[in-house]
């Protein structure tokens, strides 16, 4: 973890530079301990310039269904303040079905988190890792959509963004065939405004 968040720190150091910004306050990564570790690091992205993600809304597997390979999370997506109103993802999975849209109260942003994992177990052939995620305000109001129910909720993330979340990047599991246990989400981060 801490060799990754290094990468992502010099990646995102580097893309500011290319951007010319002066900025020389340090960058600050959320994240929590209770991720897994399956598949691959997608694409940082960030909300547009002097704009914070105010909402969110998550692709969760259907819950229930027979013989079918559950992923529980698949997707995170997240809202931005812009006037354009730009939604930033990361990587996607593939399954699921997007749930409602929850927002922070007016003039608050997303500023800390929660993931519901269950740990991978060799022992179980349909593991889920990542099954739900909570988010706090800058309010430090709640915001919860129930999500899949496999596993335990972690700690929230030690830091948290005073300014609001600005960007995430995700790590997933990409479809492998009928004869893998895929997962989906596994892991994310996020980075502060
Ligand atoms: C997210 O943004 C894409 C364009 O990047 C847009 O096509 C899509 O409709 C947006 N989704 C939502 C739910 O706003
Ligand atoms: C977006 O939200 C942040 C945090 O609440 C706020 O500081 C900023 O002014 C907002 N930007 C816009 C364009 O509304
Ligand atoms: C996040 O929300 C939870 C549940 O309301 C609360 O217990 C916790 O103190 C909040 N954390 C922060 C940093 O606001």
């Amino acid at each position: 973890m801490l060799s990754l968040l290094r990468l992502l720190d010099s990646v995102v150091v580097a893309c500011l530079l290319l951007a010319g910004s002066s900025s020389t306050d340090a960058l600050k990564i959320i994240s929590v301990s209770n991720g897994q570790v399956q598949g691959i690091w997608g694409k940082l992205e960030i909300c547009p310039d002097g704009s914070a993600a105010v909402g969110y809304q998550t692709q969760n597997d259907q819950l229930d269904v027979p013989l079918h390979d559950k992923t529980a999370l698949n997707s995170i997506r997240l809202f931005c303040n812009d006037t354009q109103g730009t939604n930033i993802t990361s990587t996607l999975g593939d399954t699921g079905i997007w749930e409602l849209r929850l927002n922070c109260p007016a003039g608050e942003a997303l500023s800390s988190f929660r993931l519901r994992v269950e740990p991978y177990d060799s022992a179980n052939s349909d593991n889920t890792a990542v099954n739900s995620i909570q988010f706090n305000c800058t309010d430090g109001s709640l915001l919860n959509y129930n999500g899949n129910t496999g596993g335990m909720w972690g700690e929230f993330s030690a830091d948290q963004c005073e300014t609001g979340i600005c960007g995430l990047e995700t790590l997933v599991q990409p479809l492998g065939g009928t004869l893998t246990d895929n997962t989906a989400v596994n892991d994310v981060v996020f980075i502060c405004c």
